[in-house]
């Protein structure tokens, strides 16, 4: 099985990290990313070949990963499309860019099956979540191909709908600043209290490693975990009490709202953008 990253950047450079941790053959990755130090980089780690621009040696890759930002999305993509030869499984990770516009960009061409993966930031140490959607052309190899990419990131969560992306990315795409800002929020707390900078911010990493640990590793719910280490008129109820009062969650669940509202939103301007003639 040949892939070809289009891109060579974090995320790429992450799946490729983990195919090639894997026993995956570098000699079958091509990487096309047009940065010198970048290619470098990638035949330096992984032993995988590299090009700084598309060539006839991608005609009859089996996989094309899609691994640029969205604003590179037709660049990268027209020299692609004229290239391949062949019928290859595209993934794209590029956030908000649709399959429609996928489709336009690849000219229309037969057999392309496309499917769109929505990782996260902890994917760059093989600790993310991603949310993948599979259009009803990919067959079951293909879907086991996809499978066995995206694993090298983290998790994966599949969706029954291309609009359910928009969900993954408000909650899980984004999510790792929502946890990063609850981190600041403790690591505050904590320097209030009396605590050194270095202290508060142990206090509070280490809190939320634990407690994330606690609740995968443990078969009771979150919300039970929760309620075992409150116990009535304590310290950690007053703390709760507070929290409900001000309505912490309502307003943390109207937050993912809002960023599953504007994923959409952008998802609609890119289509816009990547419908018009270059
Ligand atoms: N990072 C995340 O947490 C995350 C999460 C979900 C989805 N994503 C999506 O994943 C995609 C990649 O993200 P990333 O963080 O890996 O980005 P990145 O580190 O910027 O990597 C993109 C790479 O593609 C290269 N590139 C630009 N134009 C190209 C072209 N025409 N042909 C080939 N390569 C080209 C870029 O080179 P230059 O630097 O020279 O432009 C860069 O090295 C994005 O669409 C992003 O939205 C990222």
């Amino acid at each position: 099985m040949k892939t070809c990253f289009v891109g060579g950047g974090n995320m790429a450079s992450a799946m490729i990290s983990g195919m090639v941790g894997q026993g995956g053959v570098a000699g079958d990755i091509v990487v096309i990313e047009p940065l010198s130090p970048a290619r470098t980089a990638l035949e330096q780690r992984f032993g995988v070949r590299t090009l700084p621009a598309v060539d006839a040696s991608i005609a009859m890759v089996d996989t094309i990963v899609l691994a640029v930002k969205p604003q590179a999305a037709r660049a990268a993509i027209m020299p692609v499309a004229q290239a391949i030869a062949g019928q290859p499984l595209v993934i794209s990770i590029m956030a908000g860019v649709r399959i429609s516009s996928l489709r336009t960009l690849f000219a229309d061409k037969p057999g392309l099956a496309y499917v769109r993966a929505m990782p996260n930031t902890p994917a760059t140490i093989q600790r993310g979540i991603s949310g993948i959607y599979l259009e009803a052309s990919v067959s079951a190899p293909q879907r086991a191909v996809v499978e066995t990419l995206l694993s090298t990131l983290g998790a994966v969560v599949w969706v029954a709908s291309e609009a359910m992306i928009d969900a993954v990315t408000a909650v899980s795409g984004s999510g790792p600043a929502y946890v990063f800002l609850a981190i600041e929020a403790l690591e505050r707390a904590a320097v209030d209290l009396g605590f050194s900078a270095t202290d508060a911010r142990a206090l509070a990493l280490h809190t939320f490693r634990g407690a994330a640990e606690l609740a995968f590793v443990s078969e009771t719910a979150p919300a039970q975990l929760r309620e075992n280490v409150t116990s009535k008129g304590g310290t950690t109820a007053a703390a709760l009490a507070h929290m409900h009062a001000t309505q912490f969650t309502d307003h943390w669940v109207a937050a993912v709202q809002a960023a599953a509202k504007r994923a959409h939103v952008l998802g609609d301007e890119l289509a816009a953008a990547l419908q018009q003639a270059p």
